[in-house]
């Protein structure tokens, strides 16, 4: 990632590379501008009260996410909720919050955004992204929506790159506004 100033990260987590999420972040990738964070690519324990795991890959991930205006989310649903791995470094946060504020404040100002991939249909899962919006509540950001898209045996559902198109649609119009 370079120096300058970036519009807009996907940060995505699973617990397979090749999956119906690494098929998400493409489409979503098709029609947002965007980089994409692997969260399977760094090293990020969970989170710890003495901070011990300062050394980790955390902090230089943050060091670089800071840079983004808006920060897409995305995983599967596991277990009626988020990927463990999306959810560590979730928790993780509290790092900015305590230890390292100047990287906390930073987050003020950036809106957030959720996208999700599960196998049951979109009812079950229509309140799944309410700890995003309270994170982004106690962060000082600006929440956007949900995308939620159902998979198949054979992959995503064929209506995803529509339902993918229209999610994207609404995050540039959202977030020209600002
Ligand atoms: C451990 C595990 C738990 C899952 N839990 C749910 C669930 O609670 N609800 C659901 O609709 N689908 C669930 N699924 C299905 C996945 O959400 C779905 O297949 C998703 O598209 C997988 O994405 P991936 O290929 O990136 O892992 C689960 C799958 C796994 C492997």
């Amino acid at each position: 990632m370079s120096e300058q100033r970036k519009r807009t990260v996907i940060i995505w987590g699973s617990s397979r590379r090749d999956g119906d999420t690494a098929e998400l972040v493409q489409l979503l990738q098709q029609h947002v501008n965007s980089d994409a964070v692997c969260l399977m690519n760094y090293y990020i324990d969970y989170y710890d009260y003495e901070y011990s795991n300062a050394g980790d890959d955390f902090i230089p991930l943050m060091e670089e996410v800071v840079r983004y205006d808006n920060i897409i989310l995305v995983s599967p649903v596991y277990w009626y909720s988020v990927a463990a791995i999306l959810k560590t470094f979730i928790d993780r946060l509290s790092d900015i919050i305590r230890v390292r504020k100047d990287l906390g404040r930073r987050m003020a100002g950036k809106s957030l955004w959720f996208a999700t991939c599960g196998a049951s249909p979109m009812p079950a899962f229509e309140d799944m992204d309410n700890p995003f919006k309270a994170t982004a509540a106690y962060l000082d950001m600006k929440y956007g929506s949900m995308l939620y898209v159902e998979s198949t045996k054979e992959g995503l559902h064929e209506e995803t790159p529509e339902l993918v198109e229209l999610y994207a649609e609404e995050i540039r119009y959202r977030t020209e506004l600002d």
